[in-house]
């Protein structure tokens, strides 16, 4: 048996009715702060992950599905592509190839599968999908001010309430701009420098290469020598300083409540300043329901013009995993059964579906070869909430048989009257 392959997995109903209800409020969400939707490729070329996330982190080392394009023009040979395994990067590139500076302010939103090549568990897949929001623009038109990232975190909060994920936690941080960084960097070296001889050979590479990346390390034998380490709060300039108090002051503000932790670096290089993630505690190992931060000097290391930036993406599938409702309670269930009762009769059932669907109601057409009690089981397993008999007699006098099958009560309803009858809540 062919099975779809590790990491990878069906998304089937009634499941894709939570991800369809999930989807269609964050749209909702997006449209209030005025986001609108970006869609880029699921492949993009290596290199803009190699500079846009960094060589040193471990989606770019060790979980990318890259290949060799051995396509057919000159131009594409050897070309080493890669599918996406966030969107960021992808963002950026298009903001720089379609110069959409020129617009001020860009606030675009993406929904799309991600793929990242590591040991599945609960909540970690190597097809997953992301839900994700960037701002992005020059200076000049804002994208730099705290209160974008006080905008995004309260959006956040906003969203999370209207799916109906409730109990998160706001983890909250600076990780400082380029120079406060190179600083954090000298100070990680000199305090690797005596213990890293002891730690695994990941951190032994990262402590010369990219000292900040030990955080990442999920060794348990290194992580009482990653709790000695400095935080990045004591290298901050007054400037980045500044920037995450005024984040936090509106936060508090807007009553959006956050937690302090200065050791939350995120798996990624491209982030300054504020940094986050929201955890949840019903994932398990896997707790982050979603991360970000500003990346303002992206844009310039893919070649573009200065464009400060901050966004975020949230784990669709830990997002499901998190909600309090069910599946059952979003789907919706048909709102009539038609049955059609003997030969040829199922022309006059397709032309009354017809109208009913154009309605708009959630109707289920039977077949003429059906007997009444293989209709009556069919309606009753689908839950549909009417079931609609069409017989000779029926289409004769234009009226026609509806049960209400909760209650068992039957009325014979002209067909004109069928859709008001049936959208009446019962
Ligand atoms: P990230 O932290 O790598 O950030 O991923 C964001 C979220 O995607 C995680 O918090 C998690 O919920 C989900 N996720 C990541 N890997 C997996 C996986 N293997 N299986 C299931 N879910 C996963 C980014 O991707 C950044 N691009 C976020 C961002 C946007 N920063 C600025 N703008």
């Amino acid at each position: 048996m062919i099975k779809s392959p590790r990491g990878t997995r069906d998304l089937l109903p009634p499941d894709t009715a939570l991800w369809n209800f999930v989807e269609a409020t964050v749209r909702d969400v997006f449209r209030a702060y005025n986001f609108h939707e970006i869609r880029t490729p699921i492949f993009e070329s290596t290199e803009l992950f190699a500079r846009g996330v960094g060589e040193e982190t471990d989606i770019v080392s060790k979980e990318m599905f890259t290949w060799e394009d051995r396509g057919r023009a000159e131009s594409d040979k050897g070309q080493s592509l890669t599918l996406r395994p966030e969107n960021t990067a992808g963002v950026v590139r298009a903001y720089i190839e379609h110069k959409l500076w020129d617009r001020g302010l860009n606030k675009l939103f993406y929904i799309g599968p991600q793929f990242r090549r590591e040991r599945p568990q609960k909540g970690r897949f190597r097809q997953f999908y992301q839900i994700g929001a960037e701002v992005i623009g020059p200076a000049t038109a804002g994208s730099q001010s705290p209160a974008r990232d006080a905008e995004l975190l309260e959006l956040l909060a906003a969203l999370l309430d209207r799916v109906g994920v409730t109990n998160w936690t706001l983890e909250l941080n600076s990780v400082g701009d380029l120079a406060d960084r190179a600083k954090f960097n000298d100070a990680l070296r000199q305090a690797l420098a005596p213990v890293v001889a002891n730690m695994c050979s990941d951190c032994q590479r990262r402590a010369v290469t990219n000292p900040l990346r030990v955080f990442d390390c999920k060794v348990p034998a290194d992580q009482p020598m990653i709790e000695t380490l400095p935080t990045i709060t004591e290298f901050l300039s007054d400037q980045s300083r500044a920037h995450y108090e005024e984040v936090k002051n509106i936060l508090n503000a807007v009553q959006v409540p956050f937690i302090e932790n200065p050791r939350l670096v995120r798996g990624l290089d491209y982030y300054q300043k504020t940094a986050f993630e929201f955890t949840h505690g019903a994932l398990g190992a896997q707790n982050a329901i979603l991360g970000g931060g500003r990346y303002d000097g992206l844009s310039e290391a893919l070649g573009g013009p200065p464009a400060p930036g901050i966004g975020f993406a949230i784990g669709e599938d830990r997002l499901v995993l998190s909600l309090a409702v069910s599946a059952e309670s979003v789907i919706r269930k048909p709102d009539v059964y038609i049955a059609p009762l003997g030969i040829g009769m199922n022309r006059d059932a397709a032309r009354i579906a017809r109208e009913l669907r154009r309605h708009p109601l959630v109707v289920e057409l039977g077949d003429e070869s059906f007997r009444l009690k293989k209709s009556f089981e069919t309606a009753d397993k689908i839950g549909a909430r009417y079931i609609l008999i069409v017989g000779e007699n029926e289409v004769a006098a234009d009226a026609f048989a509806l049960k209400h099958l909760a209650s068992g009560e039957q009325v014979t309803v002209p067909r004109a009257d069928l859709v008001q009858h049936i959208s009446q809540p019962k």
